[in-house]
């Protein structure tokens, strides 16, 4: 089911896509899907180039002879395609299930547009989280000390029975947001402690968000 709304999702986002364009390539399943359609959009004679968001994004791209350039070669990016975990009536968006949010963030801060394509399970009143942290492993104790003197729970990010390690080598620490009122101002607090490199709140907002709806494609207002 939701792999077929994916792709419906991954559809619709190709309509937004012109010949020349620089694209911001995110991380995830549901991008996973739109690279997909890229990649036959590009055999089809299509010419864009993208700016992939994790190493995952770049060796799908490479598989499908999508062309890339890295952040600074890229003399700016029209419009980034990504996925998200989680997004509240004001549009304010929670990222990083996939561990790739510093990148994503650095490439939609840069971005003329964003659109994020987004199932409808990912639209929810209020961002109950977790918020992802990324940080440095050295400042791990400290970030969860202070983390826990405010009492939210902190769970370390595993994978396969290890700590998770992000593209750039650091850690992530994911944050239950239950007893959160304003995750913005957590954002920022967490923001403005050493050790600490960014987090899954995405501040910027989408130009665009596409989602399905009875079978059908739509976009959200704001
Ligand atoms: C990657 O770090 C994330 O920000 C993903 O974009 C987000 O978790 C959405 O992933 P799915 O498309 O797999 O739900």
């Amino acid at each position: 089911m939701y792999e077929q709304e994916k792709k419906m999702l991954a559809e619709a986002a190709i309509k937004q896509v012109k010949n020349g364009m620089i694209l911001g390539l995110g991380t995830g399943s549901t991008t996973r899907s739109f690279i997909d359609a890229l990649g036959e959009w590009v055999k089809a004679g299509g010419e864009v180039q993208g700016v992939a968001t994790s190493n995952e994004t770049v060796e799908q791209a490479k598989r499908l002879n999508i062309p890339l350039l890295s952040l600074e070669e890229a003399t700016h990016i029209d419009l980034v395609i990504d996925g998200i975990d989680q997004i509240d009536p004001r549009f304010r968006v929670l990222k990083g299930g996939g561990g790739a949010l510093f990148r994503e963030k650095v490439v939609a801060l840069m971005s003329r547009e964003i659109l994020y394509l987004a199932d409808a399970s990912k639209f929810v009143h209020h961002l109950t989280g977790p918020l992802p942290v990324e940080i440095d492993a050295f400042a791990r104790p400290y970030v969860e000390r202070y983390l826990r003197d405010k009492q939210l729970d902190v769970t370390l990010r595993e994978h396969d029975g290890q700590p998770f390690v992000t593209d750039g080598g650091h850690l992530i620490l994911d944050v239950d947001l239950e007893r959160v009122q304003d995750v913005r101002h957590l954002a920022q607090e967490l923001k403005s402690l050493t050790g600490v490199l960014e987090t899954g709140y995405f501040e910027r907002q989408p130009d665009h968000v596409l989602t399905v709806e009875q079978g059908k494609v739509r976009q959200v207002a704001h």
